[in-house]
């Protein structure tokens, strides 16, 4: 079956509470916390949790910012990456207006994760290609990912994709010990 990525929908909603269900999240942060908040979203409103996810004009709720700070909230699209089965999840973020991610977001465009049932199977790295068009359409030249600097795995997918070493940075306050890599890839 070949690799697509499938936008939210009620219709996968199933397959994608089952993997929160077995302690995935797409949260690399707040792991099982998050997955556990979400499952109580879908059962609360199924429809509005799959709404949420998409959000290509930006606006809505705020975030809060790095130093507790409210924020606009980003424009921003998730797709979930599927072989005839649920297999993971990648999300693109840009600018307001198509410019470049404001100084106060530091993870840059696109974020994704694997089950650990499903790694090492080339899931992220076709997720990561098919992502790029979808960026372009949005008027992008080029996408900035990080990754921590003991994250071989995602640093392959990038690099699969074209990806190009630009810093070295500190981790800052989500990963105080960690060193970031940032990443460019041209589109
Ligand atoms: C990073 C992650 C998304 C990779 O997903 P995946 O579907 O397994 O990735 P792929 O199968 O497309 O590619 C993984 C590559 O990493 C390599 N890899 C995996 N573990 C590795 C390790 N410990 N050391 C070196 N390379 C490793 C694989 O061999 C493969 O490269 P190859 O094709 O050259 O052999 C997945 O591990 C994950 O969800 N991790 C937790 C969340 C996360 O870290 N997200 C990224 C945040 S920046």
């Amino acid at each position: 079956m070949p690799v697509t990525l499938e936008p939210p929908s009620l219709g996968l909603l199933p397959h994608y509470a089952d993997a929160l269900r077995r302690g995935w999240s797409a949260d690399n942060v707040r792991g099982k916390v998050a997955a556990d908040e979400e499952l109580q979203r879908i059962a609360a409103d199924p429809q509005a949790f799959v709404d949420s996810l998409d959000n290509p004009n930006g606006g809505g709720p705020p975030v809060m910012r790095l130093d507790g700070s409210l924020g606009t909230r980003l424009p921003s699209i998730r797709r979930w990456i599927w072989d005839g089965g649920f297999c993971g999840a990648i999300g693109l973020r840009w600018g307001p207006g198509g410019g470049p991610l404001p100084d106060w977001f530091p993870y840059g465009h696109i974020g994704y994760a694997v089950p650990a049932w499903r790694r090492g199977a080339g899931y992220a790295t076709q997720g990561l290609a098919l992502l790029k068009p979808e960026a372009r359409l949005r008027g992008l030249d080029h996408v900035e990912l990080t990754t921590d600097a003991d994250n071989p795995a995602s640093q392959r997918v990038v690099i699969k994709n074209g990806g190009y070493l630009v810093a070295r940075e500190p981790g800052g306050t989500l990963h105080v010990d960690a060193e970031i890599l940032r990443w460019r890839i041209d589109l």
